[in-house]
């Protein structure tokens, strides 16, 4: 089955093609135009001019997807692309783009949601020559090869620049959101702590990046930050009020603000209480649910230490759990996930025809099960 994914709900405009065959997914192309540089003058993603861009681009990347991929639009036997939630005016080029093609081409399409495309990234083969370095140790560790073998019941931890959520899954497509944050989310805390310290936009990457600089033994800086809500009686999260924590601390040294040393001691503080608390909550959530694999989704599953750390406390305290993280190229926003969610909806589904009027853009579409 070949599938071509589109996505635009942020700033990255994406296309993909992938096949499905026997139980595993191949990705064909994954195309991705990023328009982090333009944002970055504005300190965030400018709704009005993330449209703009992606207008532009969203014909040449569909192209590229095709030519890398070496089929052509009468190959495919299916269309998705990201229906919600996110910015408005991006979704609106995608899903008018994806309805023209699927019309014309005469094609089913299915509208996805963002965070179940993220989810969906975990069923992505892997190339098992690929390996995730590990940020401790000299060592690297390899990620399990996957296919459709992932067993259910599973927790997930969705983490990303909208969303936090711990999401258990008793079988494909049905979705239990049994915790959320309460009020940023974690990768909005990581970008609004990179606008803290100046370290410019998106900033969980440069924040991480800081952190790595962090020398344990020698530093004469010792930040302490708090944890919140790492001892509360759910499975929420709260990360404002981290971020407040660190805009205070800021205030009591401006002048630290100049020096390197100290900028990597509060990244390095700061990445480790977010990580904490995300990974003593999925912990705790497991051992509740009894899960049979753990995944990691959205784009801070990017973050290496949180790779890294939640997979050793697996090991350490689940060990015959599973745990799953997507290959860092499908972790950030990218349309392969996007395809790979249709995929499940349209084998799992009963309704067999999908066309192209019933797929709106929803800028707060919520995650729902099959
Ligand atoms: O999933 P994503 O690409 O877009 C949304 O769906 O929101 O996630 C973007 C978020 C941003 O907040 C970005 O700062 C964060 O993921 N992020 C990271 C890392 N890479 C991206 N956060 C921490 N460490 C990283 N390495
Ligand atoms: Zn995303």
């Amino acid at each position: 089955m070949l599938i071509l994914g589109i996505e635009t709900s942020c700033d990255e405009t994406a296309a993909s093609i992938i096949e499905v065959q026997k139980g595993k997914i191949q990705v064909l192309s994954n195309v991705i135009s990023s328009q982090i540089k333009l944002h970055a003058a504005w300190g965030g993603v400018v709704p009005n001019l993330a449209a703009r861009e992606h207008l532009k681009n969203i014909f040449p990347v569909l192209g590229n997807a095709f030519r890398k991929a070496k089929i052509k639009p009468a190959d495919l036997d299916l269309i998705g692309v990201t229906a919600g939630p996110g910015l408005i005016p991006a979704l609106l080029i995608g899903v008018n783009a994806a309805k023209t093609l699927a019309y014309v081409w005469k094609k089913p399409l299915m509208g996805i949601h963002h965070i179940e495309g993220h989810i969906y990234a975990n069923f992505i083969g892997v190339n098992p020559k690929s390996q995730i370095p590990n940020p401790n140790k000299s060592k690297s560790y390899k990620l399990k090869a996957k296919s459709f073998n992932i067993k259910f019941p599973l927790l997930c931890l969705v983490v990303s620049g909208g969303h936090t959520q711990l999401v258990l899954m008793k079988k494909h497509l049905h979705y239990q959101i049994i915790g959320e944050t309460q009020d940023d989310a974690a990768g909005e805390a990581f970008d609004k702590v990179a606008r803290i310290l100046n370290l410019g936009y998106p900033g969980g990457p440069s924040v991480a990046l800081r952190a790595t600089k962090f020398k344990v033994q020698s530093s004469k800086f010792k930040v302490i930050l708090p944890r919140p809500m790492i001892n509360s009686n759910d499975f929420n999260f709260s990360f404002s009020g981290l971020k407040t924590a660190v805009l205070y601390e800021t205030k009591k040294h401006p002048e630290m603000l100049q020096k390197p040393a100290y900028i990597a001691a509060l990244c390095h503080e700061f990445q480790k209480a977010a990580t904490e608390v995300l990974i003593a909550k999925t912990l705790r959530a497991a051992q509740k649910y009894q899960p049979r694999s753990i995944l990691l989704a959205g784009g801070v599953s990017a973050n290496l230490e949180l790779r890294q750390k939640l997979g050793a406390a697996i090991k350490k305290e689940l060990s015959e759990t599973a745990y799953y993280i997507p290959e860092i190229t499908y972790a950030l926003d990218n349309s392969a996930m996007i395809a790979a969610a249709a995929f499940f909806r349209r084998k799992l589904s009963r309704k067999k025809n999908y066309s192209w009027p019933a797929v709106q853009a929803e800028a707060n579409l919520k995650l729902s099960s099959l």
